[in-house]
């Protein structure tokens, strides 16, 4: 027999004769000739309420079923005299498929995030994780979907890498050799797996910059990684980042793309997660609506770095770091332009070239690169892309000044020979931006099983 999903139950119009639903135990409540009990699937916020009664032959053993068993039922979708519910559904069956003993840690009461991170195998259960995992599985929809209706081609880029990106170092490496029992100097990369040094990737910006320049319009959206050292509430050591990049494109076009993208994407998820969304509207943030009415109406504010730093400077704001010109913002500068004062996302671009990497493009001033970041209010950072530099010669000298080793890199510059042409493109924390629509404020609580330093849960 066919299965209803209980979110199907509660958009019918009529009665329903052989609803049959599978979920797990919330909440019960049990007289003497009767048990109200409500269950969820994960189909929905709403539970589904079960009536069952005396009638049933296993009625003694329903009676003695605890919060989080898994259950089948079969019955009759009737109105509900009940408040909070349209529909109820009166068991005629009821089969018990796994029973949870008394100590299930979900108990009916508010569990704090730090618990529930503690039981994340278990906490995707609650009604504000399965909304969040809700949204996030809507949100990487609406991603490929953006993409896909403009003609852009989905690329699959390397997880494994010889290559360092960004050119931070932050980079976990990969080997098969025994290198615990190796003094570090002395191990061979040449016997390794791949005949020299592997590692995960940062982004997959370079591999998909050749597809751009064959293809067109493309984009990658899968896990990067990142072995950065900060125990941050926005930082994540496997996070996911979409990052579309476009031949032809110069940077305005790319900003353009980039808030478009935003406005778009932010809209649809408020439309089509709506109780979702509501639900962390109400017990997360109360200003979540607000905001994202916010992104969805206005157009984002445009500043160079220059202004930037010139406005933070003359702000009469105490910062904890100084504003300099020529150091990255800091989050507490970031949070200053984009909660304080222009109360929007914001998007910085032009930044000095010796605080971003190699690939970006060098403005004629020689001092500043074609580069772009986007803050939004509470998180700050969400995107950072650029026009990459497509003319050999400046490449090749910014690669010698930024100490990478050009050799590795030769088929990188192999696009800059072979018909070269104007590109951009960036990337997006796939996390930053679920914390952004949702609200919340800990990366670790956007990620089924977060990764972050000291903490790798199995
Ligand atoms: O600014 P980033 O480092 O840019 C790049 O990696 C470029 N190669 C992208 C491109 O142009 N194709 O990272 C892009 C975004 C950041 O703005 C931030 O939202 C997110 O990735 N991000 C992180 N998210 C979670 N945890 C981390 N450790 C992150 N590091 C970056
Ligand atoms: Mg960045």
């Amino acid at each position: 027999m066919k299965r209803t999903k209980i979110k199907d139950c509660h958009n019918q119009t009529q009665p329903l004769e052989n609803v049959f639903v599978k979920g797990w135990i919330r909440t019960k409540r049990d007289s003497k000739e009767f048990s109200f009990i409500e269950i969820n699937d994960g189909s929905s916020l709403k539970n589904l309420q079960v009536l069952a009664d005396a009638a049933l032959k296993n009625y003694d053993d329903i009676k003695k079923l605890a919060t989080g068993s898994a259950i089948a039922v079969k019955g009759k979708l009737v109105p509900s005299p009940g408040k909070g519910q349209q529909w109820e559904l009166s068991a005629q069956f009821f089969d018990i498929i796994g029973e949870s003993p008394s100590n299930y840690p979900l108990q009916k009461k508010r569990h704090t995030d730090e618990f529930l991170r503690t039981i994340a195998h278990l906490r995707p259960r609650t009604n504000k994780y399965g909304a969040m995992f809700r949204i996030r599985s809507e949100l990487a929809y609406r991603i490929h979907s953006f993409f896909h209706h403009k003609g852009f081609q989905y690329i699959h880029t390397p997880i494994i890498t010889g290559s360092d990106c960004e050119g931070a170092g932050e980079l976990f490496q990969i080997t098969t050799l025994d290198i615990a029992n190796t003094d570090k100097l002395q191990v061979d990369f040449s016997r390794d797996f791949f005949g020299k040094e592997a590692f995960l990737t940062v982004s997959g910006q370079l591999a998909v910059e050749m597809f751009a320049l064959s293809l067109g319009e493309v984009y990658t959206f899968g896990p990067t990684f990142r072995a950065e050292n900060s125990n941050t509430r926005r930082h994540a050591a496997e996070f996911w980042m979409v990052e579309p990049e476009m031949a032809f494109y110069d940077l305005n076009d790319t900003i353009s793309l980039a808030e478009q993208f935003i406005q778009t994407i932010t809209h649809e998820i408020m439309n089509n997660c709506f109780d979702d969304i509501e639900l962390f509207a109400r017990f997360v943030d109360k200003q979540l609506m607000h905001t994202l009415n916010t992104i969805v109406q206005n157009k984002f504010e445009r500043i160079s770095y220059t202004e930037a730093v010139h406005l933070l400077k003359t702000s009469g704001k105490q910062f904890d770091y100084e504003v300099i010109h020529g150091k990255d913002l800091q989050a507490e500068h970031e949070r200053y332009l984009t909660d304080d004062y222009f109360k929007k996302p914001v998007i910085v671009y032009n930044y000095p070239k010796t605080i971003k990497p190699f690939y970006m493009r060098l403005n004629d001033d020689q001092s500043t690169v074609a580069a772009m970041d986007i803050l939004v209010p509470n998180i700050g950072e969400i995107i950072g892309g650029s026009q990459r530099e497509e003319r050999y010669d400046i490449l090749l000298e910014r690669m010698k000044e930024t100490g990478i080793q050009t050799e590795n890199y030769s088929w990188y510059l192999d696009s800059r020979v072979y018909g070269s042409a104007p590109h951009s493109g960036f990337g997006l924390g796939f996390e930053r931006f679920l914390m952004l629509l949702t609200g919340v404020q800990n990366i670790r609580d956007v990620i089924p099983f977060p990764r972050t330093p000291k903490q790798l849960f199995f």
